[in-house]
């Protein structure tokens, strides 16, 4: 099999990637480990940047978002009882979209079924070989059958567990890392959200986070102990819990029912340097993980995919290859300032075991400031729309 650029993974990523890179006539091969279904089932991020949109439109594939897309020009921060809004709309003039992950899968397989996507799924073994060489290759098993994908370029899509960052030797590779004492326990529920506007709310019992996927489902988190089994959180000590952490204001108004999907995340800072190895680019959660405090780990995979997009069409349909050897160094730098921004915001809003009274008392006089200060609160809201891509 040939083809100009092997895909490995069809998570949002390498999706959006072969929809870019069809639009200006690269032809690509998407392999997964999975199946579309089990893909377009995983329930993940929610809240969309502008540019995250914009990438959507370009790549074709934004009609229903604009029909069933939740337009947000603000969010609160609750601290122990007071809320501050971050008004983004006023502070940036733009505003962020409360659109699934799941239904941006969804449109997106749905436009690379309709136009004749080559797709291997359910591939145990993808392996990336002679990646630095010109002819570079991905060989796997499927349906029993050896497959051999040779290629120009490979794109490393393939998430944090993948095969692909793995396949830099470690002499080249470095990465930075931090893991965080707690976990996220998500809630999904067929109720209207308990506010228009998504709350973070630091509570002495933990963060809480109330947010939607439409205006009849809501999203809803709470800060755990990694310890915790799902089995331990039944519905109702959710709903306790959540009701007690964002206050009695929002608890009033704050709508139950049964959930239909329970699940616990842990919170990880990762960045692996470089995102490109000879021939292998590595773009997404295969490169990079953040806390979901701020829902930037989806809106940052696309703002890659732009970006490697761009070096792909310059070097097919141009013969210019300094976006691609520019590619690393150019998305790292973009990378970092989001990781800033999540870690930061993440260390705001939750409980730390191990944090002192006086650093108790310092996130309380983080929260004073932002409340109290314009261009802190407009720092915040440039960050939470997202960053301009050079
Ligand atoms: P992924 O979505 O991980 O896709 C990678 C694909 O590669 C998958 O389909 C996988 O099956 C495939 N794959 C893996 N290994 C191999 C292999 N060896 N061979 C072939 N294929 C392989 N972000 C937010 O902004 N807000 C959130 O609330 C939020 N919640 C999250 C909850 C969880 C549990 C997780 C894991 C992530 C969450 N994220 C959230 C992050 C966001 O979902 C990711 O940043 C986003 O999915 C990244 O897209 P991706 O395509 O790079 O990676
Ligand atoms: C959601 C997740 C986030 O991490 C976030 O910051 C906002 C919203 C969500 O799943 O809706």
């Amino acid at each position: 099999v040939k083809t100009q650029v092997c895909i490995i993974g069809a998570g949002p990523s390498g999706l959006l990637l072969s929809q870019l890179l069809a639009n200006a006539g690269i032809d690509t091969v998407v392999i997964d480990r999975r199946d579309r279904a089990y893909i377009e089932g995983r329930i993940r991020a929610g809240v969309l940047e502008q540019g995250t949109v914009t990438a959507l439109e370009e790549a074709g594939v934004a009609d229903r978002l604009h029909r069933e897309g939740l337009p947000h020009e603000g969010f609160d921060l609750a601290f122990d009882g007071d809320r501050h809004r971050i008004d983004i709309k006023a502070l940036t003039g733009k505003s962020v979209t409360v659109y699934g992950q799941t239904e941006v899968t969804k449109d997106l397989f749905d436009k690379r079924f309709e136009e004749g996507q080559v797709f291997y799924f359910d591939v145990p073994d993808a392996k990336p070989v002679d990646i630095t060489s010109d002819r570079p290759k991905v060989a796997f098993t499927h349906d029993g059958a050896q497959i051999v994908v040779e290629c120009d370029y490979i794109a490393g899509c393939d998430g944090f567990h993948g095969v692909s960052r793995q396949s830099i030797p470690a002499d080249v590779l470095k990465t930075f890392e931090r893991v965080y004492p707690f976990g996220w326990l998500g809630v999904m529920v067929e109720r209207p959200p308990v506010s228009h506007e998504l709350i973070y709310a630091n509570h002495a019992r933990g963060f809480a986070l109330a947010s939607m996927r439409s205006e009849t489902r809501s999203r809803y988190y709470v800060q755990c102990d990694l310890s915790d089994d799902v089995d331990e959180w039944s519905d109702d000590r959710f709903w306790e819990e959540l009701a007690l952490r964002l206050g009695p204001d929002a608890a009033s108004k704050l709508e139950t029912g049964p959930s239909f999907e329970k699940s616990i995340a842990p919170l990880r800072s990762f960045v692996a340097e470089p995102m490109r190895h000879g021939n292998l680019f590595l773009a997404g959660d295969a490169a990079h993980i953040v806390p979901p405090t701020g829902a930037k780990g989806l809106n940052l995979a696309v703002a890659d995919i732009r970006i490697l997009s761009r070096a792909l069409i310059a070097h097919f349909r141009d013969g210019d290859d300094h976006h691609i050897d520019t590619y690393s160094e150019t998305v790292l730098r973009r990378v970092w300032k989001v990781e800033r921004f999540s870690w930061q915001l993440s260390t705001l809003m939750h409980q730390f075991p191990e944090n002192s009274p006086f650093e108790k008392r310092m996130q309380r006089a983080e929260f004073d400031f932002l409340s109290s200060s314009e261009a802190a609160s407009r720092a915040i809201a440039d960050n939470y729309v997202g960053l301009p891509l050079d």
